[in-house]
């Protein structure tokens, strides 16, 4: 009876190994991410994670490695329609079956962007000589900077690869002594070169992408590490990209504020009005007033400006500045008497304003 028990739990054991390791690594859970998330959300938790996972900022743990590893097979499968339905429907063992898990995705590639962080590289730059970085502007929509996204940026660079024959590198002057005679003799500066294999920069394409983060402000940088100008004798300098809002029609955007203009009828002016504004994301601002609004009037909205950048929980200020449209009809004699008899305003209260305010 014992050994029986024993032998079926033995079974069942074996069963739920089995089974997990058929089941493979769960991908939703390394990225902490539903299983019904977005690829935005999934790109935006991979680079979070990555940030926090990077050997080099957690080198006491010996499983950091394997734990970026993990990371960068999730996002190579979540990130790929055709590779997340297969992983959906029978998991990871069945995509590395059909050999669509290529690995090929170096998890330290800087496609995402060097994540914000430099280690170790000072010591090194006066050794290696490094190619130039190279700064490009991108134009980005104040709808991006105000929900977030991914932008790709297709780069075609040139890129070493090697080639036939050597060439001269490692060049340096030395000095050389000549013999010219019994106690005379010359010293020379030359120039020393080693053979090395040659190279040549063979144009490839490149896909980038760039996180234009909620609340980020003109002129804010992403470095790709290694994407700039390649250099013959060392390391490719950086890319670096820099943020730029493009104008907007509705809005402006000064701070974590935004600005805009509303133009409304003279009736409305005098009697209120309810109106909504569209946002940038789509949401509506609704607006009510029953006061009367006169031209330059300005009204603020509270957390409806841009997420600031450093805590996306908090908004600036929505100001609403209104522009009043006279009718351009003619009016009756008999309208005008009604009119002044309700507006009521003396006639004799005009004041010189002069130039104020120029
Ligand atoms: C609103 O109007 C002012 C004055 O005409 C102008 O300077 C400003 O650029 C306008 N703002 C927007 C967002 O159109
Ligand atoms: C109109 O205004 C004058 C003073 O400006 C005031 O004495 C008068 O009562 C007002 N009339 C009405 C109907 O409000």
């Amino acid at each position: 009876m014992m050994n029986q028990n024993l032998f079926t739990t033995l079974i069942l054991f074996n069963l739920v190994l089995a089974t997990l390791v058929l089941a493979g690594r769960d991908f939703y859970r390394i990225l902490d991410v539903s299983k019904s998330a977005s690829l935005h959300e999934i790109k935006k938790a991979y680079r979070r994670l990555a940030k926090e996972l990077h050997p080099d900022k957690n080198q006491d743990d010996p499983s950091a490695s394997q734990k970026f590893q993990d990371l960068g097979a999730a996002y190579e499968v979540l990130s790929d329609e055709e590779k997340r339905k297969k992983y959906d429907r029978c998991g990871e063992d069945c995509l590395q079956r059909d050999g669509m898990m290529d690995g090929g995705m170096d998890p330290f590639a800087s496609f995402f962007g060097d994540f914000g962080f430099h280690f170790g590289g000072n010591e090194q730059k006066h050794e290696t000589p490094k190619g130039a970085d190279l700064v490009m502007d991108i134009f980005v929509t104040l709808e991006d900077l105000y929900t977030g996204n991914f932008i790709e940026i297709t780069r075609n660079k040139p890129v070493m690869k090697a080639a036939k024959g050597t060439r001269k590198c490692n060049c340096r002057q030395e000095m050389t002594t000549r013999n010219l005679g019994p106690g005379r003799f010359q010293m020379v500066q030359q120039t020393v070169c080693d053979e090395c294999p040659n190279v040549k920069l063979v144009n490839e394409e490149r896909i980038l992408e760039l996180e234009v983060e909620a609340g980020m402000v003109d002129g804010q940088e992403t470095r790709f590490t290694a994407e700039g100008e390649p250099h013959l004798d060392g390391d490719p300098g950086d890319l670096v990209m820099k943020i730029k809002t493009q104008p907007h029609p509705v809005f402006e955007r000064r701070g974590d504020d935004l600005y805009t203009n509303v133009t409304i009828s003279l009736q409305d002016a005098l009697t209120g009005f309810t109106m909504d504004i569209t946002h940038l994301d789509n949401h509506r601002v609704s607006i009510t007033r029953d006061k009367i609004t006169w031209p330059g009037a300005r009204i603020r909205k509270k957390g409806e400006g841009m997420p600031n950048y450093e805590n996306n929980n908090l908004h600036g200020i929505l100001y609403i500045t209104f522009d009043v449209e006279f009718p351009k009809q003619e009016l009756t004699e008999e309208d005008k008497e009604v009119i002044k008899k309700i507006l009521n305003q003396s006639s004799n209260n005009k004041v010189y304003n002069g130039l104020r305010g120029y």
